[in-house]
């Protein structure tokens, strides 16, 4: 796929009205946002547009309302929050593309900015709609995606509405599609992915690709647990996914073809059984891989497979790291994810995390300074990974 498209430099904002697609699905506790990161990350576009004296007009999606008003997902909190880090008012509609956007859309004055309301009230939003993704062209000149976290959906606000306006990229959506784009199509080497997570049949695409483009591939997680089941070990009661040993051994024999170093844990934290509440103090054990009773289960990696994991992240000039290596919400089971995120921030490579848990681990414990690039994409992030064509990047003008 073709990466190399237009930015917002690349065409004349000033007095214009342009619909800029962020990613504000932020999390919420009882109405109050808890991380603002995606906020913050859409601010370099959104002040170059209001800078150059364009028109703004926002807009995003928050949770899955599936049609329906959910106060509880509203926007308001974000243009709240928004206006505090602008420094200046938000004004906020009270529909997506209706009267009041419309309404409040023509009324903007030069470096104005507005928000729409959450665009997954509408139904047509996921469906791509094209009555709505027109009726979101009609507010505006200029469509600009800086939606990175959504660039794998095909939605109206997402891809649809460039079918009606020139479409270019925002800032983030060029940092991260830059920063990842190299690290998979040009990577320094040696160039070594971990991946982690419950399940297998969630990255299959994911590591088949990678596996066409690093030297090492490191798996830790719940999917870890298949692969060792894969090559014939016993792994207690631990997460297995019966269905995909075969691609496990597919993926083995794969990495043994390409001479992809391919590593899994050596040893396991164990348990009798999952923490519940997930939180929960468990009583672990450290046991080799080859040798995990029938009783238990291995919800984590051990202390020599951190130790080889971040020898192999220390010693590499790329690493990119997609999901934890246990249970992460449990302290006594986040160990080995907190041994990878310290690894790559000690590493000297260009480090990238991908969205979702392992970004979430690296910044709750103070690492994001020292990693080269946190995607503020979960699912798209992984997408790209797959070496898939996002399509709120594919929608956007070429250079
Ligand atoms: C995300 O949080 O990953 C993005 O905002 C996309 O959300 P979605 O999975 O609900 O489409």
């Amino acid at each position: 796929m073709n990466y190399n498209k237009k930015s917002i430099e690349d065409i004349e904002v000033a007095g214009k009205r342009v619909l800029c697609r962020c990613d504000f699905n932020v999390p919420t506790k009882e109405g109050k946002i808890t991380s603002d990161k995606r906020i913050v990350a859409a601010l370099p576009t959104i002040q170059y547009l209001i800078a150059h004296g364009a028109r703004v007009i926002l807009c995003s999606h928050m949770g899955k309302p599936k049609g329906e008003w959910k106060p509880e997902l509203s926007l308001k909190v974000v243009a709240d929050r928004l206006s505090e880090l602008l420094g200046k008012e938000v004004i906020m509609a009270s529909d997506v593309a209706g009267e009041d956007s419309k309404a409040k859309a023509a009324a903007l004055k030069d470096g104005d900015v507005m928000l729409l309301e959450n665009t997954r009230y509408i139904k047509g939003e996921t469906k791509n709609d094209p009555e709505l993704s027109k009726a979101l062209a009609d507010l505006a000149d200029i469509f600009v995606n800086d939606a990175f976290g959504t660039a794998h959906r095909a939605h109206s606000s997402t891809a649809g509405v460039a079918d009606y306006l020139p479409a270019v990229s925002g800032y983030l959506v060029q940092k991260e599609v830059s920063i990842m784009g190299k690290a998979l199509a040009n990577p320094e080497r040696p160039f070594v992915a971990i991946l982690g997570g419950a399940k297998v049949s969630d990255k299959l695409n994911v590591i088949n690709n990678l596996l066409e483009k690093v030297d090492t591939l490191i798996i830790g997680g719940g999917m870890a647990y298949t692969f060792l089941a894969a090559q014939g070990y016993s792994v207690g009661k631990s997460l297995v996914d019966n269905e995909k040993l075969d691609y496990c051994k597919e993926m083995l024999a794969k990495a043994e073809a390409k001479g992809v170093k391919l590593l899994l844990p050596v040893d396991t934290a164990i348990a009798p059984a999952f923490p519940s509440p997930i939180d929960a103090e468990v009583p672990v054990d450290y046991v080799d891989c080859t040798a995990i009773p029938a009783d238990q289960m291995g919800l984590d990696i051990g202390p020599k497979a951190c130790e080889v994991f971040a020898a192999a992240a220390k010693s590499a000039k790329t690493v990119v790291w997609n999901g934890p290596m246990g249970v992460f919400e449990n302290p006594t089971l986040a160990k080995g994810t907190i041994a990878v995120a310290q690894a790559l921030a000690d590493s000297d490579a260009v480090t990238i995390v991908g969205g979702g848990d392992s970004a979430a681990a690296c910044e709750q414990l103070g690492f994001a300074n020292a990693i080269t690039h946190i995607s503020t994409g979960g699912g798209a992030s992984l997408e790209f990974l797959e070496g898939l064509e996002l399509p709120g990047i594919a929608c956007l003008q070429d250079k």
